[in-house]
Order: structure tokens, then sequence, then C-alpha cells
């Protein structure tokens, strides 16, 4: 149970909050991004962690197969084909200033995760043991697929994210798990700290700092099948956009090809780097005729559209809605050594061996290439391009800096989200050297807080959460999935609209403070609808298909008029759109083929 340490709380007049505490930094979320910026802010400053779950149940933890970065243990790689890859596989989306300080500053930060003590697989000689993984090619995409993943079986990100909790809890980071952001606190330009909510006690907390940072993750629980943990809901988005702040790129969401039968459950990219075949009703390996040079290794959003084309023209399984991931041919050996979590999940979920079976797999929501619009050190801009809000910053899957642009290639998420949060907490040291002072807290620091959770514990009309919650998760599943056209997007902005009147008129049983699960599941309502519209506009307002965003009334990429950045806004309501050019240094945009 979380337990309050009297010393962290302070009584500031006129609030009317008991429970403040202050410290210098203030991280929201607890995955690789917040907790390698708290490794590095530790160093120096008192650092508090937020998580609205206990740290090491955080999502990077359910990253599997690889953490990039161009070592050249298994064979020759170099920086310039990493970065060359991330770019074509954004969909020349990317800023490329931005991806060049991914790609040359990924060795440090795994040469770090190893001397921090992260036990990863091992070549024969003892280094660093890479894999195969899709986009990630030899000489400039003219050769195969290349050893580039570092990787801890298929249990990389649990272990990355184990080791920096460790790191952590010797910095002395004071956790607060189980803690719930409701708001933010900025006024001015300058943020001042953020207001929680205890889970476990009840009751609100305001938390003043000098500088907080959001690693606060993505939204795949928006949609019906999900890689994404249970709390993958976005809060932090949501958060930013009613601090009045804008979000950038929201349209742009990956679809994993791997995902588990009917539970969406992430079957590591690893199997299919490791040799895995994926196949039709037919037993044909049909990614030869969408990709035919680099086959299941072929970037993600390629794969996934394939397989819906074959899961939709009739050639699924029986004719369902999934193909199969055949591993048999590697043997159990390979597969028990490489492949561990992907053989017990099949099995427990689906009551698959993949040894002597292939595995049911469909497309799966995984990852948001959006966020909140920042720059190369973390800290969020006020107006999405030049202004910044001071004391503010953000990396990992909820920011967008924007090294994937219009679609990631695996493994470099577990890179960003260590790699900018590495970054952040260096920025944030910077800035303290300079901000001694706590700035002011506001009088209302608290108020839209408590308001929020009054009304929501008082709600007292015919609707439930979950109701709400399935529909718009079915409907964003069906109507802004891995294809989109513009009828579809036109209905479901017309239903986004009807469920957020009905979340309007929700009903509440449980009024208790404690633990109280019907709280949080509305607050998570109120964020992820929040958001929601800007994803669907997003995709709407964009009429060509790039990366993971692909429109079947625009099926080109568009160049011309489309090569920049969305940013979006909430004011009273309405979406306010604007947008912004694409930082192109090395590579020009050129067709992209595979
Ligand atoms: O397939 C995977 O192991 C996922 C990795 C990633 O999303 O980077």
């Amino acid at each position: 149970m979380a337990t309050i340490d009297p010393e962290t709380i302070h009584d500031v007049e006129g609030i009317g909050v008991h429970n403040i505490h202050r410290h210098d930094v203030v991280i929201v979320g607890a995955g690789l991004a917040g907790l390698r910026a708290a490794v590095e802010a530790s160093e120096e400053y008192d650092v508090a962690v937020i998580s609205k779950v206990f740290p090491t149940r955080s999502h990077s933890g359910g990253a599997q197969g690889g953490i990039a970065a161009s070592l050249s243990n298994e064979e020759e790689d170099h920086l310039e084909w990493h970065m060359f890859d991330t770019v074509k596989g954004s969909d020349y989306l990317g800023d490329q200033d931005a991806i060049e300080i991914l790609v040359k500053e990924a060795p440090v930060v795994v040469r770090e995760f190893e001397h921090f003590g992260a036990p990863f697989s091992r070549t024969p000689e003892g280094r660093i043991a890479q894999r195969k993984f899709g986009g990630h090619t030899k000489d400039f995409g003219r050769g195969g697929p290349v050893l580039r993943a570092c990787y801890a079986a298929d249990r990389t990100g649990h272990v990355l994210l184990h080791t920096l909790y460790e790191v952590c809890i010797r910095n002395g980071v004071r956790f607060y798990p189980e803690f719930y952001a409701l708001s933010l606190i900025i006024r001015d330009n300058i943020c001042r700290g953020i207001v929680g909510w205890d889970v476990i006690n009840g009751g609100i907390h305001v938390f003043h700092a000098k500088a907080v940072m959001f690693g606060t993750g993505g939204y795949g629980r928006v949609y019906k099948i999900t890689s994404n943990a249970l709390s993958g809901t976005g809060d932090g988005l949501s958060l930013v956009l009613r601090a009045g702040l804008p979000l950038e790129d929201m349209e742009f969401v990956q679809f994993h090809p791997t995902g588990l039968y009917q539970q969406g459950i992430l079957v590591s990219e690893a199997a299919r780097g490791e040799g895995g075949y994926i196949i039709n009703d037919t037993g044909e390996r049909f990614m030869e005729r969408y990709a035919p040079e680099k086959m299941e290794l072929a970037p993600r959003d390629l794969v996934s559209r394939s397989e819906q084309t074959e899961i939709n023209e009739g050639r699924g399984i029986g004719g369902k809605d999934y193909v199969h991931l055949d591993l048999r041919h590697l043997g159990s050996e390979k597969i028990m050594k490489q492949l561990p979590q992907i053989h017990e999940l099949a099995w427990k979920f689906l009551h698959v061996d993949c040894i002597k079976e292939p595995i049911p797999i469909q497309p799966t929501a995984h990852y948001s290439m959006g966020g909140i619009p920042v720059d190369k050190d973390c800290q969020v801009f006020a107006d999405g391009k030049k202004e910044m809000v001071q004391g503010f910053y953000a990396a990992g899957e909820c920011a967008c800096v924007s090294v994937h642009g219009a679609n990631r290639l695996g493994t470099n998420s577990l890179l960003e989200a260590s790699l900018f949060g590495r970054r952040a907490g260096k920025a944030i040291r910077r800035f303290l050297g300079v901000q001694r002072e706590f700035p002011d807290l506001p009088p209302d620091a608290a108020s839209s807080a408590i308001e929020e959770v009054e009304r929501l514990l008082s709600s007292s009309g015919t609707e439930r959460v979950s109701s709400i919650r399935e529909t718009l998760q079915e409907k964003m599943s069906l109507e802004c999935g891995i294809f989109r056209e513009a009828d579809q997007l036109q209905r479901l902005k017309k239903e986004l609209r009807t469920l957020e009147e009905r979340f309007r008129n929700i009903k509440i049983d449980d009024r208790s403070k404690r633990f109280n699960v019907d709280l949080l599941e509305a607050l998570e309502l109120g964020h992820m609808l929040d958001f929601t519209e800007i994803i669907v506009e997003g995709a709407l307002n964009r009429k060509e298909s790039r990366g993971a965003h692909y429109r079947t009334d625009f099926p080109k990429r568009n160049d011309g008029d489309w090569l920049k950045h969305t940013l979006a806004w909430k004011k009273d309501g309405e979406i306010i759109f604007d947008y912004k050019p694409v930082v192109i240094t090395r590579f020009q945009p050129k067709e992209r083929t595979y």
C-alpha cells in the first residue's frame, strides 16, 4: 500500500487541499521514459514518480522483442543505415534532426543499460545479442534484414523496466504508486505541478514542482483489439489538451501485425525476426505478393495492411478474421530459448502449442506515433512550434518529437522512450541549475480536479461507463482502423458526439473514496473521449495515405499537400488545426517500396 511521507506534505494557504507535496521534479508515469528520466534527474535533485499502476507493471514491460542500436555485434551495421531505415519507415514524416539523435545516442543508451545490470541475451563471445526486425536493413535498404535489435529473449521491455526501477530505488527516487494524475497546473506558460488522486486511500493531492515530466504512455485502449495494457488510456494527452496545449500527428496509429486472435496480446515481431512465417488459409506466405524482398520483415504498416486485405478478401483461416503465424519449422530448442514468452502466451490464452501448431493472429492496435509536441530536449511546446512551456517535459509514447513520423519501426520505441527519457532528465537538470525557486502555486491549483471528481462521484444519470467505452472501442476499430475513408470517418465523428452526450448522463454506483474503480473508469473514459475526436478529425482532414494512415479514397501519398505535421487544439469543445513542416536534412522523400 502507498504510504505518504509526512515530510513531503506542506500546507499552502488557500488551496483547499491538505495534501500538498513538494519535490524538485515530479514525473508522471513509471515506464521506460519516466524511469530513465528519474534516474538522470535523481543524480542531483529530489525526484518523485507518480504512477497509476505499480511501477514495474507499467506498459513498457509488455514490449518483447528488443531495443534497436547499431552496435555491429553480430554483423556489419552503421548509424546511417539505422537513420535511413527509420526515415523510410516513417514514410518521410519523421523529423530527421531528431532521428539523427536517436540513432547516434542509441549505442550509448544500450551500453548504459548493460552497465546498470540489464540481463541481455548474449552472443557466444559474450556480446549483447542482436536479432532482425521489420524494416531494419543493410546498406540503405539494398541488402536484407540486419541484426540490430538488442534483446533479452522475448522479455526485453520487462528486464529494462526492472533494471531502471532498481537504479531509481538506489538513487532514492520517491514513488507514489497508484496515484492517478487529474490535472496539470500551468499558469502564464509556467508549469507548477500536477494534481493527483490517491487511488488506494482516496483524496486529492497537489504535487508542487519546479519541473514536471510526462511519460504517460499511449492510448491503444480506445480500440477493441489492442496489445496495450488496461492502463493505456492516454490520460496524459487529455490533460495536455485540457491545459490548452496542442497535440501532434494523432491520426497515425500503429497496428501490430501479430496480436493473439481475439485477445490482441502482443506476439513479438521477434518471432518473425527469428524466422517465423505468416500464412493464409491456403498455406501461402502471402507477404510474397505485397513485399517480395522483405517478406514478413517488411514494416508493420505494410504487413498489417496485407494481413487485413487477406482477411477482407476471404483468405483468413477458414474464412475468418485471422491468419496464422507459423513457428513450427524453428524447432522447440530455438522457440524455448529465444521466444519462451510467446510459447507461454499462446498456450495460456489460446491453448496452442506453437512448437506443434501455428498461432492464430490478427492486427492489434499497438502504438501511437503522435502525441505531445516536444523539442529535441523533450520540453513541451506551448504552441506546437516555437514557444515553450517552462518546466514541462514529455517523452516516450505520449510525446511526439517526432522520430517515428507516420509509422514506427519495431524496437525503436524502447529506444525512443529510454533515450529521450534520458535527454529529458538531463534537460531538467540543466533547467534546475538555473531555476532554483519553486514557482508560485495559484489558489485555484486544484479546483478543476476537485470539481471533476465531485461531479463524477455524484453523477446519477442512466448511462453506464462500460457500455460507452465498449461502443467507443468497437466504433474506432470498425471506422478508424487500418483502412479509413471519408464516409466512415464522418459517421464516426457524429457517433463520438453522441458518446460525449451519453457520458454527460452517466451513473456511478460506488460513491466511496477508497479504491473506487467506478470513479477511475469514468475518469479514463472522459480522457479517451477528449482526444479520440482529434484522431478521427485528423484522419478525415489528411487526404492521402502515409505510413499507418491509409485512406481507401486517397490511396497515394501526397507530398505536395501533406508532407507536414498536424497540430490540433480543443477550444470550447471545437477542434482547431494547424500544420508545421517536416525537418528534412539528409534523405529526400522517395517512393517507399520493400
Ligand atoms: O514486436 C515486438 O516485440 C514489439 C516491439 C516494439 O513495438 O517495438
